[in-house]
């Protein structure tokens, strides 16, 4: 992953992750929040969905990458916690929420552990098992997606009520190396890995996209 000096054409390309991050705020239970923490806030496409739909007292941002910071101040005079929140503490929150950030996390079980820890309520979206079909297909490099049954089963020692759904997109381009360039600009890297002849006999117009909603209370 390489997200760093990439957010800006992160967010011109974002287009599904836009979607995703709309339809993932309309989960949320419309009540007062005295501290929602948000992880993975990158330019911030969850964190305007956050300001503007949900009522609450303190908004605390975490990202990775320091970069992230200047996109969020733009919108909010705000609480930045920069670092890997597989090795951060996190604050005591009435709802932890992630759009678009699970699916890089190496130990979900510990982090899920963790949120549980510090939170009665996470919501989240994450990419799923068959993301991106096209381009494992092709050159046999993929994150370990994993399926809906598998990240429940993750969930279910840390919450008693889990709730979710799946649904998948597909976007359409002009050439199938634009749609090399529209994965490269949205962070998702390791093709660049391969060599030139595997990238030339690319023939794919489309990439799909599959995404995971979760609902998960103690
Ligand atoms: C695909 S972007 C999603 C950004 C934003 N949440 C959205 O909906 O557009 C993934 C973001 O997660 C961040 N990220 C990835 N792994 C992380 C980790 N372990 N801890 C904190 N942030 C992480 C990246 O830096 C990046 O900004």
């Amino acid at each position: 992953m390489n997200f760093d000096k990439k957010f800006d054409r992160y967010d011109e390309n974002a287009h599904i992750q836009k979607i995703v991050a709309k339809n993932l705020i309309n989960l949320v239970p419309d009540k007062w929040y005295d501290t929602i923490f948000e992880i993975g806030a990158g330019t911030g496409i969850l964190t305007k969905n956050i300001i503007t739909n949900l009522k609450y007292k303190n908004l605390l941002i975490n990202d990775k990458y320091f970069e992230s910071k200047k996109y969020i101040e733009d919108l909010i005079s705000v609480n930045f916690i920069e670092g890997d929140i597989e090795n951060l503490d996190i604050n005591k929150s009435d709802l932890i929420i992630s759009s678009s950030v699970f699916q890089w996390i190496e130990d979900k079980d510990e982090l899920f552990k963790k949120i549980s820890k510090s939170s009665d309520t996470l919501i989240f979206s994450i990419y799923i098992k068959d993301n991106l079909i096209e381009i494992s297909d092709h050159f046999g490099v993929s994150l370990k997606y994993l399926d809906m049954k598998e990240l429940k089963t993750l969930l279910t020692p840390y919450f008693k009520k889990i709730s979710g759904y799946e649904e998948k997109f597909t976007l359409k381009f002009d050439t199938p190396m634009d749609s090399l360039k529209h994965l490269k600009n949205t962070g998702v890297t390791g093709i660049g890995q391969t060599n030139i002849k595997k990238i030339k006999s690319y023939s794919s117009k489309k990439l799909t996209y599959k995404v995971g909603y979760f609902i998960c209370e103690k």
